[in-house]
């Protein structure tokens, strides 16, 4: 570990109490100028240090910073490889590049704010620094995996956020998580296919969750529509974070279609509603009857007939 991942270590394990330089140097067996350089390392990382002469360094309980060895306090999954970008155009592009030089399944692409975050469908994906988690998970599934990676996203972003002592919060089918009838998640899938075995060589699931509300507010053309879901708890980015991750792997790991699908269907808010179904032919009022094991969703549409969809958009109708 660098020395300034051991300051950052140190700083994480005494949240809000003043730690001085010397006292840093010789817990970390390492001169002042070491503790210097490392702490103008980390703010110049954007982790907000607090420095007091006479006093130390303090990372305060208020900050709501991003950062490895905060995650890892809260990390439970094994075998993760954190790597932590200040600004990057988009985690899922960063993830794509690393998985295509060969990084491991397991490694977890976070920036702090995203220039060109990608949502579904073309559209940008808001990413403003200091308040959200914007994260990409490199994974190279079994083929009988693949279908789900986004639907055991959905599951993990829900209980993750929970667990992190966050809203209760709900799936819209097929991978949006709302809380408060607004949207606080969006996921999105990228594989790269291995023509030789007809499988993927590996995907990236890229997931961005709205954790603190921006400061000023969300931007004018997303204010009615989204939502974030752990203002005023504590550490809430590192939580949200490790929590998503530790319900990703655990569904991940022992993976169980069947149990999946039930959990999946039981956090689901879409049954029983009004929809529209949004297809390049047009849309098309529906209403939402079910989802069947395979985490397709079942609509019937105002002429008695039922379609399975398996993926698409679809809308609430209010
Ligand atoms: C959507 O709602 O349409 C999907 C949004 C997905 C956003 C996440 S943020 C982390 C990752 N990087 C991206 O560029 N997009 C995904």
């Amino acid at each position: 570990m660098s020395t300034k991942s051991e300051i950052l270590k140190a700083l994480e394990e005494r949240r809000g109490q003043f730690v001085s330089g010397a006292e840093l140097a010789s817990v970390l067996g390492v001169s002042r100028t070491a503790v210097w350089k490392g702490i103008s390392a980390l703010m110049r990382d954007g982790v907000q240090i607090q420095s007091r002469s006479g006093s130390g360094y303090m990372l305060p309980k208020s900050v709501n910073t991003l950062t490895q060895q905060g995650i890892e306090r809260y990390l439970c999954a094994e075998g993760l490889d954190l790597r932590i970008f200040k600004k990057v155009d988009s985690t899922n592009n960063v993830a794509k590049r690393l998985a295509a030089d060969g990084a491991k399944e397991g490694t977890v692409v976070f920036a702090l704010e995203q220039s060109g975050g990608k949502g579904r469908l073309g559209r940008r994906f808001y990413s403003p620094s200091d308040c959200g988690v914007y994260m990409t998970v490199i994974l190279r599934p079994s083929s009988e995996k693949i279908a789900y990676l986004t639907v055991l996203a959905a599951v993990a972003v829900a209980e993750g956020i929970e667990r992190a002592g966050g809203k209760n919060t709900a799936i819209k089918w097929v991978n949006d998580v709302y809380a408060d009838g607004k949207k606080c998640c969006g996921i999105l899938t990228e594989a790269v296919a291995d023509l030789e075995t007809g499988g993927v060589e590996f995907a990236v699931v890229g997931i961005g969750i709205n954790v603190t509300e921006p400061k000023g507010g969300f931007a004018p053309e997303i204010r009615d529509i989204a939502t974030s879901v752990c203002d005023g708890v504590e550490d809430a980015r590192n939580k949200v974070a490790a929590e998503v991750l530790n319900v990703y792997f655990d569904y991940y790991n022992a993976f169980d279609r069947d149990r999946l699908a039930e959990i999946y269907k039981a956090k689901s808010f879409l049954i029983g509603r009004e929809i529209t179904v949004v297809k390049s032919s047009g849309e098309k009022t529906a209403r939402a009857v079910d989802i069947d094991g395979e985490c397709h969703l079942i609509v019937e549409y105002k002429d008695g007939s039922r379609e399975i969809l398996s993926a698409g958009e679809v809308s609430l109708r209010v």
